[in-house]
């Protein structure tokens, strides 16, 4: 049976931006383009498809946006695109633009969108962009790397002046429930503790021990790096400058950890997954989503990759705990 030759694809981002986004974007296009096929970008995520706000992409139009953070076609988030009646004028607004292929950069909400699609016959891949690393089916997500060194260098930054002023610090940084900016941070700036949704007991009482502890011990400094899923940072400082006599301040990153340009790794990754969901559409294949396992960018089906679930590594965790957390309790344990 004759399949019918692709010659148009389109490519949104969606939900947060993430930095490399705009290097998946320049993958799709220049990839797309250098296949034979017409690339129309979508702009505004779901939002700007369903507003028809879609342009034809030239190899010129992504000159000079590898470098760049954010996305250079803006991203939504669309309320509309949940119901079913804005998933078929979407499908309907693709075929309209003759969009036979569709590239979502975005995270699993934008996944699930491109899974409606995919059902009502417009073929989609999905590509993983966040900051936030939870995405189950891949060990990395556009944008993490970068927002993970911006968060680290800030934490660096925080840590100065605290030891200057022998202060507690709580560093809160994004990922909304997922830990992982987090515990990458508690690692890499030494922290000497770290809360996550995924492991933290909410007893505030061990942690103001482990801060008169660690004082006593001699450290100038308490860097705790908060999950935005536990959040209530400013609150918590108070707390625990009350319980420890010693001056506590809450820095939240915010916004920041999302912008700026994109580390080596986010434009390298970012390229490939662009250039392999062009690929894949060229071969036919729909609800599909781009993922990074064991060395290998792979795919997988977009149901299974929903299905999937995602956990902190118990021996990063514990890696991460053993090397700050336990200061005190370590050096008087091995002596
Ligand atoms: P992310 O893609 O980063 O997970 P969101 O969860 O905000 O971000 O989802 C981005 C967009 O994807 C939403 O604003 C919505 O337009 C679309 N979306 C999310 N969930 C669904 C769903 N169940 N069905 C269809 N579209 C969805
Ligand atoms: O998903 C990326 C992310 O930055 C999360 O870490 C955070 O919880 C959320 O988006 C913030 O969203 P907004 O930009 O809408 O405030």
């Amino acid at each position: 049976m004759d399949e019918k030759k692709l010659t148009t694809i389109g490519v949104l981002t969606s939900g947060g931006d993430a930095p490399g986004m705009n290097a998946a974007i320049r993958a799709v296009v220049r990839r797309g383009l250098s296949s034979g096929l017409k690339v129309k970008g979508i702009q505004k995520g779901y939002s700007g498809l369903l507003n028809e706000e879609i342009i034809d992409m030239t190899a010129k139009d992504v000159s000079d946006t590898i470098e760049r953070g954010g996305t250079v076609l803006y991203t939504a988030r669309c309320a509309e695109m949940r119901t079913q009646a804005g998933q078929e004028r979407a499908a309907e607004i693709c075929r309209e633009h003759g969009i036979e292929g569709l590239v979502v950069i975005g995270g699993d909400g934008s996944f699930a969108g491109a899974q409606k699609l995919a059902n009502l016959g417009i073929n989609t891949i999905g590509i993983p962009g966040t900051i936030d690393l939870d995405i189950a089916c891949t060990e990395y997500t556009i944008g993490f790397d970068t927002a993970v060194n911006t968060a680290m260098e800030a934490i660096d930054k925080v840590r100065d002046t605290s030891t200057s002023h022998e202060r507690c610090s709580i560093i809160e940084v994004m990922g909304r429930s997922a830990g992982y900016i987090a515990l990458w941070c508690g690692i890499a700036n030494g922290a000497e503790d770290v809360l996550i949704t995924e492991k933290y007991d909410y007893d505030e009482q061990k942690l103001v021990n482990h801060i008169i502890a660690s004082r006593k011990a001699g450290k100038k400094h308490h860097i705790i790096i908060n999950a935005e899923g536990i959040g209530h940072s400013e609150a918590m400082a108070k707390r625990i400058e009350a319980a420890t006599g010693i001056e506590t301040r809450a820095t939240i990153l915010g916004h920041m950890q999302r912008g700026g340009s994109p580390t080596c790794k986010d434009r390298v990754y970012a390229s490939m997954m662009g250039a392999m969901a062009v690929d894949l559409l060229l071969a036919g294949k729909t609800c599909r989503v781009v993922g990074y396992r064991h060395g290998d960018f792979v795919d997988f089906d977009i149901n299974e990759a929903l299905a999937m679930k995602k956990n902190v590594d118990d021996y990063m965790w514990e890696v991460c705990n053993s090397l700050s957390h336990n200061y005190s309790k370590r050096s008087s344990a091995m002596l």
